[in-house]
């Protein structure tokens, strides 16, 4: 922890944290909600997880888990300690700090939909308790936390409480801070409490404090001056990434038509010891924070009248890699004296990246859409997903196929690199492949085609 948090008076909130009596709430159950909560639970703080998710509530109940990388055993684990999931709002009376982490996506114009921190904040309000700090984990543009949650929150509670600002006093008010997730699901490099915190409180306190209790669960605590502050750091770690995956899906449809590996040039510039960060190209782009995060600042930013130029650009060429994908697979055939219309085409991996159980923005669901459209027969395989129903974006329907008769398929793309796959098998049976992820990289076969 830093060491102007070690500076804070010994408040009974920090006597609280030291001595794990401090109770905490986190809202949303999710993929961030979850984790976070079993975090807090190993360090032996007594959580209590609400989630407006009625089935999710039953299954942590029961001990069980809904996400693949949390086995059930750490869920039971975190109830002996008095880990409880409800959808009782009331139940926020109980706690001194509480921690949003409810979805932040885009509505169908690709804005900001607020509706869950909103909803959040409805809920939360007529329950606030003076003192209690509420720290907003979800992504999203800065001012969320000043413009959207504060207002709801002073506005709607019983006591007439209102968020504590630089210079206020401390009776009748709440706490306040952002504090962003930075997760890389599936990333078994960084274990998560070595993942540096930032944090921004509306006021010092609310940084200390926040601070605090994150830095007895996480090895680094960074506190920032704002909100504000905290809310951009997280949109600039997104847009880099957006924008640096943009430039290398562009380098890479230029090298595939000048007949150069994209992979061995970004292997051989990644041996330069400063000044490059690899990245790679891919099918497009998916999960809950690269495709999404940087057009919540686009959005934010046109009130100012600013056009953010990098991030659109960023944007147009990411969206537009399904449709080379789709494109390929159909020069591929017609190569093969084949149509796309007709034939039978197997997608392996509907996750949006390797070993994990999460399809949101799946560039997997776009391409296999497209496909459909275009009449060819798709099916598709993953380890992960037996089947796939409907999602906020696709109405699918689909059971995942076994990879016992590859041969019978005209065309196997590979848009997910899932590591179980046995790649060399799969080249070996199939008739075509289109590798979207370089996963054949080594095995020699005509019948490959790099995408
Ligand atoms: N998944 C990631 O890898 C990741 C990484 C960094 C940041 N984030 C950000 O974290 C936030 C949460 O993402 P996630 O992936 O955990 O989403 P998620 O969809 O997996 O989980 C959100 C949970 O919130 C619940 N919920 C929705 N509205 C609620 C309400 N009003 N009250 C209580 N619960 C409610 C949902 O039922 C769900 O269980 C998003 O802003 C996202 O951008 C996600």
């Amino acid at each position: 922890m830093s060491t102007s948090l070690l500076a804070v008076s010994n408040g009974s909130f920090l006597d609280k944290v030291q001595s794990r009596e401090l109770r905490v709430g986190v809202i949303g159950l999710g993929y961030v909600g979850l984790p976070l909560t079993l975090l807090f639970s190993e360090r032996k703080f007594r959580v209590t997880g609400f989630d407006v998710d009625q089935k999710k509530v039953d299954i942590l109940s029961k001990g069980g888990s809904y996400i693949y990388r949390i086995l059930p055993e750490e869920i039971a684990s975190a109830t002996q300690s008095g880990f409880e999931a409800t959808a009782d709002y009331a139940r926020l009376r109980e706690v001194d700090a509480i921690i949003i982490c409810v979805p932040t996506p885009l509505n169908e114009h690709h804005e900001p939909d607020l509706s869950y921190i909103e909803n959040t904040a409805h809920a939360i309000a007529p329950n606030l308790v003076p003192g209690q700090l509420v720290i907003l984990e979800s992504t999203t543009y800065p001012g969320t936390t000043e413009e959207v949650l504060i207002p709801i929150l002073e506005k709607e509670n019983k006591h007439g409480l209102k968020a504590a600002r630089a210079g206020s006093s401390e009776e009748n008010t709440f706490l306040i801070a952002f504090s962003p997730e930075r997760e890389d699901p599936g990333n078994t490099t960084v274990a998560r409490c070595d993942i540096p915190k930032v944090v921004g409180g509306l006021n010092s306190r609310a940084t200390d404090f926040a601070g605090a209790l994150y830095g007895s669960i996480f090895n680094r605590v960074v506190p920032v001056s704002s909100p504000s502050v905290a809310e951009m750091t997280k949109l600039l770690e997104n847009i880099y990434r957006c924008v640096n995956i943009a430039l290398v899906n562009e380098l890479k449809l230029l090298c595939l038509r000048m007949g150069i590996d994209i992979f061995e040039v970004i292997k051989a510039a990644s041996t330069k010891p400063f000044g490059f960060q690899a990245f790679y190209p891919g099918p497009g782009l998916g999960g809950h924070c690269i495709p999404i995060d940087p057009f919540y600042l686009s959005w934010k930013a046109k009130e100012f009248d600013f056009h953010t130029r990098f991030i659109e650009l960023a944007g147009e060429v990411n969206l537009s890699m399904p449709y080379h994908v789709v494109n390929s697979v159909a020069g591929a055939l017609n190569r093969q004296k084949k149509s796309l219309n007709g034939s039978n085409v197997l997608v392996l991996g509907l996750a949006y990246k390797k070993d994990i159980d999460d399809l949101r923005e799946s560039p997997s669901l776009t391409i296999i859409e497209l496909l459909l459209k275009e009449g060819a027969l798709v099916s598709y395989n993953d380890p992960f997903f037996p089947t796939v129903g409907r999602g906020r974006h696709y109405d699918l329907n689909m059971e995942s196929a076994g990879l016992e008769q590859l041969e019978e398929f005209d065309c196997v793309v590979i848009v997910t690199d899932h590591s179980s796959y046995d790649y060399a098998d799969i080249v070996k049976r199939s008739k075509l492949v289109v590798d979207t992820r370089n996963a054949t990289q080594g095995i020699s076969s005509e019948n490959i085609v790099q995408c």
